[in-house]
């Protein structure tokens, strides 16, 4: 078992990160060693509860299946979510238990937020994108009318408890729009001041490996991607600096799922078309030379993630202008600047009409 910590000094936050491959039977046991006690609701994706439900364990009455996919990440779920934590009465001194992928997490995660101004919430990510990324850190939300997690909190979890025997199950899909969180990881390795980094040859190295799901190749890709997230997230929690970099290909590509109702591409695969805009974007700033844009392309091939077609430019800029991430001013996007490196900058909407209009 790999052990991590994410350790946030100026609010005395430390929490654990597990990563494990041992038998999921035994998952309950770890989480009640946790909790101590504590009465718990469990938020659970439907796909994962018929799969494992069993395995698993939890008393029945104390579960909230929640139905898969981006479009559950509403407020109607937030609501029924709470209402069953108040139907149980559930305490500040109990918990909630995210199991699922990123959408139960962040969910699970804004809900536990904000029940009685928040209670002790537990992330046991199942698909490949939540243990690479969206399982730490703390951010949680939900998805609105007007674009993705613009409603969320800042919320860490208690502990984090991945196992990977879960990523056995998931689809080609599935795990490909995990891979785009890896990919993105892999092109700002350098940026995170991680002393530890090397992603990039490790995704070199073991490209069958990884597409071969073998175990332990897929523990120590999760346990990179994690470290790099984990040096970020500590000096930076709330995203005032340095996390931003972690948005790499998530403005644009936030804007793709926004404009196709979150039903045509997955996250991942989004945030891939987010990054070859980014790279567009770079090239024509000047930042970056082709060489390094024809290789990004190559890693964006070797994943299997097709171009997804372009969108109305007028459109996508509006949806852009409703980003977390954008001022009345200006829309934000992380650009590559070399090799694993990033930095932030800012587009008047003139400045991006004029990048995107140029051949
Ligand atoms: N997924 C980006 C972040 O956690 O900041």
């Amino acid at each position: 078992m790999t052990n991590l910590s994410v350790n946030i000094k100026s609010k005395e936050i430390s929490y654990p990160i597990y990563i494990d491959n041992s038998d999921i039977s035994k998952l309950k046991t770890e989480i009640f060693n946790y909790l101590g006690g504590k009465k718990y609701l469990v938020v659970i994706s439907e796909k994962v509860n018929r799969l494992y439900g069993n395995i698993l364990g939890f008393n029945k009455d104390r579960i909230f299946v929640l139905k898969d996919g981006e479009k559950e990440k509403n407020f109607k779920n937030y609501q029924k979510i709470l209402e069953r934590a108040l139907k149980m009465q559930l305490t500040r001194k109990d918990a909630i238990i995210a199991i699922g992928g990123g959408v139960v997490g962040d969910l699970a995660g804004f809900a536990t937020s904000t029940y009685m101004r928040g209670i002790d919430f537990i992330q046991v990510p199942t698909t490949l994108l939540a243990c690479v990324d969206s399982s730490v850190g703390g951010k949680t939300g939900i998805d609105t009318q007007f674009g993705k997690n613009l409603v969320g909190t800042f919320y860490q979890p208690k502990v984090v408890f991945i196992n990977s025997n879960f990523l056995k199950t998931l689809d080609e899909r599935q795990f490909k729009t995990g891979m785009g969180e890896v990919v993105k990881y892999a092109f700002i390795e350098k940026s995170c001041q991680c002393e530890d980094f090397g992603l990039t040859n490790f995704l070199n190295e073991n490209q069958e490996k990884i597409f071969a799901c073998e175990t332990k190749t897929l523990n120590e890709l999760i346990r990179i991607c994690v470290s790099l997230k984990i040096s970020v997230v500590e000096k930076d929690e709330k995203e005032g600096g340095l996390r931003r970099i972690l948005n790499f290909g998530h403005t644009y590509g936030h804007a793709i799922e926004k404009i196709t109702n979150y039903k045509k591409y997955t996250h991942g695969e989004a945030v891939v078309e987010g990054m070859r805009f980014a790279f567009n974007l770079a090239l024509k700033k000047g930042l970056i030379d082709k060489n390094y844009a024809f290789y990004a392309e190559d890693v964006f091939k070797k994943y299997n993630f097709q171009k997804i077609p372009s969108f109305n430019p007028e459109k996508m800029t509006e949806i852009m202008k409703m980003d977390k991430k954008a001022s009345d001013q200006s829309i934000t996007f992380v650009l590559p600047t070399d090799y694993s490196t990033v930095d932030v900058f800012n587009f008047t909407e003139q400045e991006l009409a004029d990048f995107c209009g140029k051949a």
